[in-house]
């Protein structure tokens, strides 16, 4: 085994790829998100729109999960889980999080905070009908979170499901659905040498986005 306890303190990079351009600052922070976002697709189409969602539970544990972003505007950036899940029940008892983009060839980090709701059913739905087969039927095989025996089998649940559904479209299921996050602060940081790295945040006040650049 390599010893990884060595190789992570050798590991050295001088991050040079880019610039945040403080004299052009872009009015929109989803602008600026949305910009990076198609970075990112130009360079990693299949990881660009993952994202770390952070919540907080009711006994104030945090936790954290990668999900994939499905949609984004100026109202927000929806994703699709489970509502029985883990997440969703620390969302029903606390609806702040805090989610983190990090794309490593472009050495770019864009972390948002923000109040997180469902969708309406009908995006949902929309959403739903629009997925393979196959996804849709993984959303009913799995009570996201809950616990199954170590030798419990997914494939034959899947099988069965398939089998009912072989003539008939799948509707989706009530407790699977999207969230949007409404965004208070966004904060966009570009690796730079030396460790100086470029950090510009947006703060919404008065429905207006004030600017301010951080030390890195
Ligand atoms: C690349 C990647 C993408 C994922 N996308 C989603 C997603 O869009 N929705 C989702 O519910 N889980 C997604 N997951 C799984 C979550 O990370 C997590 O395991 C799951 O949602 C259960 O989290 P919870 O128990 O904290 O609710 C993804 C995981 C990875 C690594």
């Amino acid at each position: 085994m390599s010893n990884a306890k060595k190789n992570i303190k050798n590991i050295r990079i001088d991050y040079d790829k880019s610039l945040i351009d403080f004299n052009n600052i872009i009015d929109s922070p989803f602008d600026f998100l949305n910009d990076w976002i198609n970075d990112a697709l130009a360079i990693d189409p299949d990881n660009a729109n993952a994202f770390v969602l952070s919540t907080v539970s009711k006994s104030l544990i945090p936790s954290s999960r990668v999900v994939l972003l499905r949609g984004i505007s100026e109202k927000g950036l929806v994703f699709y889980t489970n509502y029985n899940s883990d997440k969703s029940k620390d969302i029903f008892e606390n609806d702040n999080v805090c989610i983190n983009f990090f794309w490593p060839f472009l050495e770019k980090q864009v972390r948002v905070q923000g109040k997180i709701s469902k969708i309406s059913s009908i995006e949902s739905d929309n959403y739903f009908n629009s997925r393979p087969k196959s996804s849709q039927l993984g959303a009913l095989a799995s009570d996201q979170s809950s616990n199954v025996p170590l030798d419990f089998s997914f494939d034959r649940k899947i099988n069965l499901l398939k089998d009912k559904y072989k003539e008939s479209s799948v509707d989706r299921p009530k407790y699977w659905g999207g969230y949007i996050i409404i965004p208070s602060t966004f904060e966009f940081w570009q690796g730079r040498p030396s460790r100086l790295h470029d950090r510009l945040c947006y703060k919404l006040e008065q429905n207006n986005w004030v600017v301010e650049r951080k030390s890195p």
